[in-house]
């Protein structure tokens, strides 16, 4: 890796905010601002069960991911048309084109929607359509990976799947979310084979809450190339020398872990010694309009709270890139730019 030179405490969160890098963990109905959310409700003649925006943020509040997702689930309840994706979707996109995302790998469902009596079609086109102005009027890369909801069945998920196929070309992978405990990996072997087949992109979330086994199982039974979260990774010796020696990304999300408790202070993080065990691990922001804070947020308190550095931002910056599903030359040129902001930082 490149030798990066010091940049003083203070200069730190500047360089954080303005270094180019690649969100590849962040799911579009986690990023609904509760302004945003009101908006749609009022538009769509529905309400929330909330009195104001200020309410509604001091609900947010969880103790574990079933807590979260429960609220989350709620807050779906406003989208309605394709342009209620569009909206979500591009506010999203400008934020993140502000924080100097290049290229964002977005997560979304259709099983929370179709179970609300919105078809796919409704939710794929909107989505894509606002990732189609996103590039060409804010110059950001945004591609969609369609993740299956692990409470429900293996059944489930293949409908959604076929739901899916004729938006292929608007699809680059297949995701796995939801509540993780209880419902491992091998759960979806079949229908992540099915997607294999069809040349899908693969990752999971595993190891945010779950034990090491549900890693090994998403790599050996559903073979992800990338592992969302994965902070229980390091509880298993053998399982962090394979993710070092294999280099699979490990796509972590710091303010989430400490909403949801997996950890009890960002200070307790182990984003650092993942890097020092040697593993590809990304900062991503997984639901920011819930977590208090976007990529840049995720980005400067944690590196306040664990004392990282300037070598460490290049190299989390450059994972983000190597570990996103664009091209070999798309890649390259991300981390020329990247190289760039480094070398001209004062
Ligand atoms: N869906 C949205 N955010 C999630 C998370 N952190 N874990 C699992 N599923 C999710
Ligand atoms: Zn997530």
């Amino acid at each position: 890796m490149r030798q990066i030179k010091p940049v003083v405490s203070e200069r730190l969160p500047e360089l954080l905010r303005r270094m180019p890098k690649a969100e590849l963990h962040m799911h579009i109905e986690g990023s609904l601002e509760p302004e945003l959310m009101f908006a749609l409700a009022a538009r769509n003649g529905l309400t929330v069960p909330y009195p104001d925006v200020a309410a509604l943020r001091r609900a947010y509040v969880f103790n574990n991911l079933q807590e979260f997702l429960d609220v989350y689930h709620a807050g779906t309840l406003v989208l309605r048309t394709e342009q209620d994706f569009y909206d979500m979707c591009w506010a999203y996109l400008v934020r993140a084109a502000a924080d100097h995302v290049l290229h964002t790998e977005i997560f979304f469902d259709t099983q929370t929607h179709t179970s609300h009596g919105l078809s796919a079609d409704v939710v794929i086109n909107g989505l894509h359509r606002a990732c189609a102005d996103a590039q060409e009027q804010l110059g950001i890369s945004a591609s969609l990976i369609l993740c299956f909801l692990r409470h429900l069945s293996e059944h489930e998920a293949f409908e959604a799947l076929e739901q899916a196929l004729p938006y292929r070309d608007k699809l680059v992978g297949i995701g796995l979310a939801s509540s993780e405990l209880g419902h491992p990996p091998e759960k979806f072997a079949k229908v992540f084979a099915r997607a294999r087949a069809l040349d899908f992109r693969l990752v999971a979330h595993a190891g945010e809450e779950g034990p090491p086994a549900y890693i090994w199982s998403a790599l050996d039974v559903l073979k992800v190339e990338r592992i969302d979260h994965g902070v229980q990774a390091l509880r298993d010796p053998a399982l962090v020398t394979r993710l070092a020696f294999e280099r699979i990304p490990l796509t972590v999300c710091p303010l989430s872990n400490l909403k949801l408790k997996v950890f009890p202070t960002l200070a307790q993080h182990n984003l650092g010694r993942m890097l020092q065990a040697g593993l590809v691990a990304t900062v991503n922001s997984d639901d920011p309009a819930y977590f208090g804070g976007y990529i840049n947020e995720n980005y400067t308190q944690t590196f306040a709270a664990l004392g990282l550095t300037a070598q460490h931002a290049y190299q989390l910056a450059h994972n983000s890139f190597a570990a996103s599903f664009i091209d070999a030359s798309a890649k390259q040129a991300f981390q020329d730019r990247l190289v760039e902001v480094f070398e001209t930082f004062e």
